[in-house]
Order: C-alpha cells, then sequence, then structure tokens
C-alpha cells in the first residue's frame, strides 16, 4: 500500500505532529511507526469528534456503549496502539490480521507493511464493520479487506499472517489464533490473568507462545462466542475478589467476610515498594492462593480497607479465609523511596501477613527490575513444565498461561531485607 499523503487543514496537521512528538521515546521508538502515525489523518475515523480530543495522545475516543452504558467499541488511545505496534515490531511485505476494527489502527497497518503487505480487519459488529470502512475509503486505505466475523474463529481466509493484534481485552487465547499464525509469527493480545489485562507480544515457542514484551493496559470487552466476564467474589457491599475461572471453589467467602470484619494488623517486613506493576504481576504470579482485592472509594474511606484497594491489590488468602494485601508508605531513608507494608485481617492474620511480606523482600532483594516476567502460552494439550510455580499457572478455557521469573543477576539496593 502506497503511502497516502493528506492535505487535511493546517490544524489537524499541526496537532497530529504535536501527538507524534508527544509519543516519541516512550512508547514510539521506531521510525516507522512515528512515520505512520505522523501520516494517517486521525480524524477521518472520528468525524463527529473534535480534532483536539481525537489528538489527544492518551485517550479513547468511546463510539459505542452497550445499555448500561459500558464501551464496546472505540478509537482506541494512540498511546496504546503506539505501543502494540512497536510491541508487534512490523515490516514491509508483512501479512496482519487486526482483531477489532475501526478503521484508523487498519491504516496504521497498512502503511507499515506497505504496498506489499496485506492487512484484514474483523469486527463482530456491522456498524463498526460500516464505520471503519467508511473511515478506510475517506483516507484512501481502501485497499485493507475489513470482515465482519466472530473473531473467536479468525479469519482463515487470508491465513497464515505474519503478524495478529488483538484490540479488545481477552480472556484467553481461541485454537483458531493460534493456528492462523505463521511458523515465525507474533501475536500481541490484550491477555486477562487474574483480574489485569497486559498487552502481550508473544512468539511462537514449540505448540505455545513465548513473551517477548508485556504492559498494562486497558480495552473493551470481548464480544461473541468467547465473551467472559471477570468471575468476582463479594466480600462486602462494594468490596470484591476477581478470580479465575475455577478458582472460586477454593476460596471460602463465608469465612473471607467474617475475616473482613476483624481488626486489620498492620506491618513493614521492609521491602522497597516501586515498579507497582511489576510487583502487581510478582504477587499475582507467587502463591495460587493469590486474587486481586477491590474497594470503592465510599469503602476506602469508611476505614473498611486501605487506599491500595481503590485500584485493585494482590490479597494472598489463607484457607480459614484470613487475608493479607499491600499497602505503602514513604520510607524512613526520605528522598521519594516508598516502602511496602502489609495489612491482614482474620483468626491467622500475623501468619498471612509474614507469607505476604517474605513475598515482597523476596521480589525486592532478588527479582526487582522491569520487564522480567517470563510467560508462556500453553494450549490444553500442552503439558504444564514440572518445575513451573503452581502461584504463576493461571487456567484458561484453551489452555494455560504460565509466568515466570528469573532471579535479578544484579539485584538493586535500597530498602529490603
Ligand atoms: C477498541 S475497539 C477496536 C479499535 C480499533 N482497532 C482502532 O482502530 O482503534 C474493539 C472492537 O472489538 C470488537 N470486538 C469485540 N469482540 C469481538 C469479537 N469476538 N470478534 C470481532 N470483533 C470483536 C468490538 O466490536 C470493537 O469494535
Amino acid at each position: 500500500m502506497a503511502t497516502v499523503r493528506h492535505d487535511d487543514g493546517d490544524d489537524a496537521a499541526r496537532l497530529r505532529a504535536a501527538m507524534v512528538d508527544e509519543l516519541r521515546g516512550d512508547p514510539i521508538t521506531s521510525t516507522a511507526v512515528a512515520d505512520a502515525m505522523g501520516v494517517v489523518p486521525r480524524h477521518l475515523f472520528a468525524p463527529q469528534t473534535s480534532l483536539k480530543e481525537v489528538y489527544e495522545s492518551n485517550t479513547a475516543v468511546p463510539v459505542k456503549r452497550d445499555r448500561d452504558g459500558l464501551t464496546l467499541s472505540s478509537l482506541s488511545a494512540a498511546h496504546l496502539q503506539a505501543t502494540m505496534l512497536e510491541q508487534a515490531a512490523i515490516g514491509p511485505g508483512m501479512s496482519v490480521l487486526e482483531i477489532g476494527s475501526m478503521g484508523y489502527n487498519a491504516a496504521l497497518l497498512a502503511e507499515l507493511v506497505g504496498p506489499a503487505g496485506h492487512v484484514t480487519s474483523v469486527d463482530i459488529d456491522p456498524d463498526i464493520v460500516e464505520r471503519a470502512r467508511a473511515g478506510l475509503a475517506r483516507a484512501g486505505y481502501d485497499r485493507v479487506e475489513v470482515v465482519l466475523a466472530d473473531a473467536e474463529y479468525g479469519v482463515p481466509a487470508a491465513a497464515p499472517y505474519d503478524r495478529i493484534i488483538v484490540t479488545f481485552d481477552s480472556p484467553d487465547i481461541p485454537p483458531a489464533w493460534l493456528e492462523q499464525l505463521a511458523g515465525d509469527g507474533r501475536i500481541v493480545v490484550p491477555l486477562r490473568m487474574k483480574g489485569v489485562t497486559r498487552s502481550i507480544a508473544f512468539d511462537r515457542d514449540g505448540d505455545g507462545l513465548i513473551s517477548r514484551d508485556y504492559r498494562l493496559c486497558r480495552f473493551v470487552p470481548a464480544q461473541g462466542d468467547g465473551a467472559h466476564a471477570p468471575r468476582r467474589l463479594t466480600l462486602d457491599t462494594e468490596v470484591y475478589l476477581s478470580v479465575e475461572d475455577g478458582e472460586e471453589a477454593g476460596f471460602e467467602v463465608a469465612a473471607l467476610q467474617r475475616a473482613l470484619r476483624r481488626p486489620a494488623t498492620r506491618s513493614w517486613p521492609g521491602a522497597a515498594f516501586d515498579l507497582p506493576d511489576e510487583l502487581e504481576l510478582f504477587l499475582l504470579t507467587g502463591s495460587p492462593r493469590m486474587a486481586l482485592l477491590h474497594a470503592s472509594q465510599t469503602r476506602i474511606k469508611e476505614g473498611l480497607l486501605n487506599a491500595s484497594a481503590g485500584l485493585g491489590v494482590p490479597a494472598l488468602i489463607a484457607g480459614d479465609g484470613s487475608f493479607a494485601y499491600r499497602i505503602k508508605r514513604a520510607a524512613r531513608q526520605g528522598g521519594d523511596a516508598f516502602e511496602c507494608g502489609v495489612i491482614a485481617h482474620g483468626p491467622s492474620a500475623a501468619d498471612v501477613a509474614a507469607r505476604y511480606g517474605d513475598l515482597l523482600c523476596r521480589w525486592a532483594g532478588r527479582f526487582r527490575r522491569r520487564g522480567a516476567a517470563r510467560i508462556r502460552y500453553l494450549p490444553a494439550q500442552t503439558p504444564i513444565p514440572q518445575e513451573a510455580n503452581p502461584g504463576g499457572v493461571v487456567r484458561k478455557r484453551h489452555g494455560s498461561v504460565v509466568v515466570a521469573w528469573p532471579e535479578n543477576p544484579h539485584p538493586p539496593g535500597g530498602i529490603s531485607a
């Protein structure tokens, strides 16, 4: 696909250049992605939205909502699109499948694959398919093929794909995506694990996949046959745990509810707090008895739980319903350092707090660094390696995610046991 040049008015061109400048360095690291984002007229894919809003680098433009107001389709935030395009490392001549359409990201893909490449984009919603086709035609990218289908089954007609980019929150990786990925292909997918979604760039590795990069992200939910709302266990009004399918059985809700009503203990094991998104993944995959604990701002203001539960915090759950979770405070050493603490509730609060504290100290002293986790996806028929840490195995409908943490050979200093 030849680069299309646009005479789209000074304002759009100026705002687009500013958006690309803002994204340069992080997340844009390649000239190819900077050039593509610099040339595709994003505003032609959201004609009812103001130029200023369309070219905000960090906000999505909602396009369709369900009856409860939940966004089902949006023009994704440029920051996230750039992140995923860099993760995908798309080159000229590639064949790419985009899962979830709107037109703009498909046009960026068309720029990246060039005239010798091919882009297929699939969406389950006929309105979105029509909208994407119209936007692509307006912007001059009508060689992109937009298909109406449930992407749970991929788009076999144009397979295999060198790259697959998924643009909705995926509870799992359906077999069709693996089947339709080329032998040396890469899939970038916002995969939900233990209640948190990360955009993961996976390469093939034997029957399964191995991660190359991962970043926190948020996306609209999957629809169709693969749709799957996160499971919640309610502990009190506006307080819940999000758990994986099948995990519910391992948690005794009545015991957790009783534990929450008991007074809390607080301890400071001497572990540094930084890289919070990495720490969260380390904790969530540190024990099979970890789940994400959430509380509303109202319950936090009432003092029921600490503010760390506002965005969801990993909680370690004991068999008797006692549980512990992480808090933080400015470190005594001063500066801008923080340290982790532990709040625990329930009859064995001291024991569960000590186990949580151990995990925090292990992270701070031996593992702490960015991007260290090795995330594998293994299809259902592939055995889980015996050496896998049970906490790092997340069972899915079509397979398992297995997260491993190689030790950091050069552990950082700072407060830590
Ligand atoms: C965030 S939007 C896509 C954004 C788009 N890639 C862009 O250019 O910004 C996600 C889309 O995924 C679609 N979707 C959700 N579940 C799907 C499924 N099972 N198959 C195909 N499309 C699906 C929704 O209809 C929605 O339009």
